[in-house]
């Protein structure tokens, strides 16, 4: 099947697929921490402010940027990043969409087989009778993969093949078709247990709190984080990863949108199904019910290790306080949700280099997609059997924070300052069915850059204590945090033995930078090459 002649078969499965695209586990695992660490409510508003002044104005570049470039032939991100702009180095600046999109793909594809050996486990009643201390243990056991411990990367294997068979059946006859399926199972599934979770009585079934103590934790607004840069910067992070921005999957699956189909209307609707199924399901679940039984202040300090072990360690105990049956239709549904949601994005993760391959070396979708699982295996086999050592952590912090972000200030500079803002407006009003206000123009122009420019140089940066004073004279000291700081591992003792592997997991990912700029070189050659024969060849004909 030619890449060419592939496209959305409907606006129902595209809408679906984008959504799909966009709901993950980052919305039902990474959502509720964000918001937890960052006070609660005080989250809330720096988090709907980035979605208008970064969210939508990049869904807008991305949908927008995807589909023009799909008309001319182009689905992966470096071809679409030239045709913003003819100069070679625009090309160059597309590996950091590859080089993201296959770092996420590869850790997201191991915890997507986590939630399959989980809701498995769940069925099977294996954690029926087991104590809090047994369940988290149970995590970390099964994470120590080694010759008798076989079964993670069994199911990783399992997803991976998965993956690639539907890759392998195209845009319409493979992903539509998945997330036609799989999209509204995960609404049933989501609303099932947030209706579940937010019912919770104190007294009942073991909880200590109604489910609504959650609830008013995550909704009561509180105005003190406006002027706290860690909040901003927390929430600005949470829109990007949650609507897939800044990595090329969203202008990918738009480059196979047709000539007369709408950007506005569309790119709106999925993105706020995706708004409505962090913010709302998302925010029902796992708050609610952790709260319920544990309290505010317990959740807090559980959360500071991350959403993961919360989801793996602590949900099938608080699961198996319904008992029975119902426990394990919580856990199915719970880790079943988990699986959809992390199978439709990580189809959507594999598009930037299975476009690149099928259209610059131009090979079939089958072999396209094969050669994607190989380069998966490749990557993610260090974070697997590493995982202990900071492998995982470090992928998620060079690609799938760090590249993101800096990709998604390249794309915004590109649009509105190389390319032009009115050329990307006409882009995006062209057949549109909703017109989107003008002050977005503005934004796109003037705001977005500028608050990309700005976060990222704070993150880049940032001070001890977040003290931003320039005349102190004490002197500017990185905060442990800071980019620069974590490059050159400030506040890890340089005896500790992670350094090694740290260390080895970043030559890793930049030899893997450095080989996908070099396939881009041999791409473009041979692209040119292919199509300067075919040009002698016609020329030949047409003078026999
Ligand atoms: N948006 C997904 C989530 O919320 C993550 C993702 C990022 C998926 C990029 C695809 C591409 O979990």
């Amino acid at each position: 099947m030619s890449q060419q002649s592939q496209s959305w078969n409907s606006r129902v499965g595209l809408i679906l697929a984008m959504a799909g695209n966009a709901v993950g586990i980052g919305n039902f695992l990474r959502f509720p921490v964000q918001a937890v660490q960052n006070g609660g409510g005080a989250f809330i508003i720096p988090y709907l402010v980035s979605f208008v002044l970064l969210g939508i104005p990049l869904l807008l570049v991305e949908w927008s940027t995807g589909k023009y470039g799909g008309m001319h032939g182009h689905h992966s991100p470096p071809m679409i990043m030239q045709m913003m702009n003819h100069r070679k180095i625009w090309r160059y600046t597309g590996a950091f969409g590859i080089f993201s999109s296959v770092i996420i793909c590869s850790y997201y594809c191991y915890i997507e087989s986590w939630n399959l050996s989980y809701a498995i486990y769940s069925v099977l009643g294996v954690f029926n009778g087991m104590g809090e201390t047994q369940i988290s243990d149970f995590f970390a056991a099964y994470l120590n993969v080694s010759v008798d411990n076989f079964i993670p990367l069994v199911s990783f294997l399992f997803c991976m093949c998965l993956n690639i068979f539907i890759l392998s059946k195209g845009i319409s006859g493979g992903i539509e078709k998945v997330a036609k399926f799989c999209m509204p199972m995960l609404f049933i599934f989501g609303i099932f247990l947030a209706i579940k979770a937010c019912s919770l009585t104190a007294g009942e079934d073991g909880a200590i709190f109604d489910g609504t103590e959650g609830l008013n934790f995550l909704w009561t607004p509180n105005f003190d984080s406006l002027d706290n840069p860690k909040v901003w910067l927390a929430a600005a992070g949470q829109i990007f990863f949650t609507l897939s921005l800044g990595m090329g999957a969203i202008q990918c699956y738009a480059s196979y949108l047709q000539k007369e189909d709408d950007i506005a209307l569309n790119s709106m609707t999925s993105g706020f199904v995706n708004e409505f199924t962090e913010v709302i399901i998302g925010g029902a679940i796992l708050i609610p019910i952790s709260v319920g039984y544990l309290g505010v202040d317990r959740v807090v300090e559980l959360m500071q290790s991350g959403g993961l072990g919360l989801g793996f360690k602590t949900m099938p105990y608080l699961f198996e306080q319904w008992g029975g049956v119902l426990s394990a239709l919580t856990g199915l549904a719970f880790f079943g949700l988990l699986f959809f949601a992390s199978l439709t994005s990580t189809l959507a993760l594999a598009q930037p280099t299975i476009g690149f391959f099928s259209r610059s070396y131009e090979w079939t979708q089958k072999k396209s997609s094969i050669f994607f699982g190989g380069i998966l295996l490749v990557m993610a086999l260090p974070c697997i059997l590493f995982f202990d050592k900071g492998v995982f952590d470090e992928y998620d912090y060079w690609g799938g924070t760090i590249s993101l972000f800096f990709f998604a200030m390249i794309e915004s500079i590109a649009f509105s300052w190389v390319m032009g803002v009115d050329k990307g407006w006409r882009m995006i009003n062209d057949y549109a069915e909703l017109k989107i206000p003008i002050v977005f123009k503005y934004v796109l122009k003037y705001i977005t850059p500028t608050l990309f420019i700005v976060i990222f140089v704070s993150a880049l940066i940032k001070p001890m204590n977040d003290d931003w004073s320039l005349l102190s004279f004490s002197g500017w000291e990185l905060d442990n945090s800071a980019i620069i700081a974590e490059l050159m591992h400030k506040g890890v003792d340089p005896n500790d033995p992670s350094i090694f592997y740290l260390d080895m997991t970043r030559i890793l990912l930049l030899i893997f930078f450095v080989l996908i700029c070099v396939l881009i070189w041999h791409a473009t050659r041979t692209r040119e090459e292919n199509s300067n024969k075919r040009f002698t060849e016609s020329h030949q004909n047409t003078l026999e």
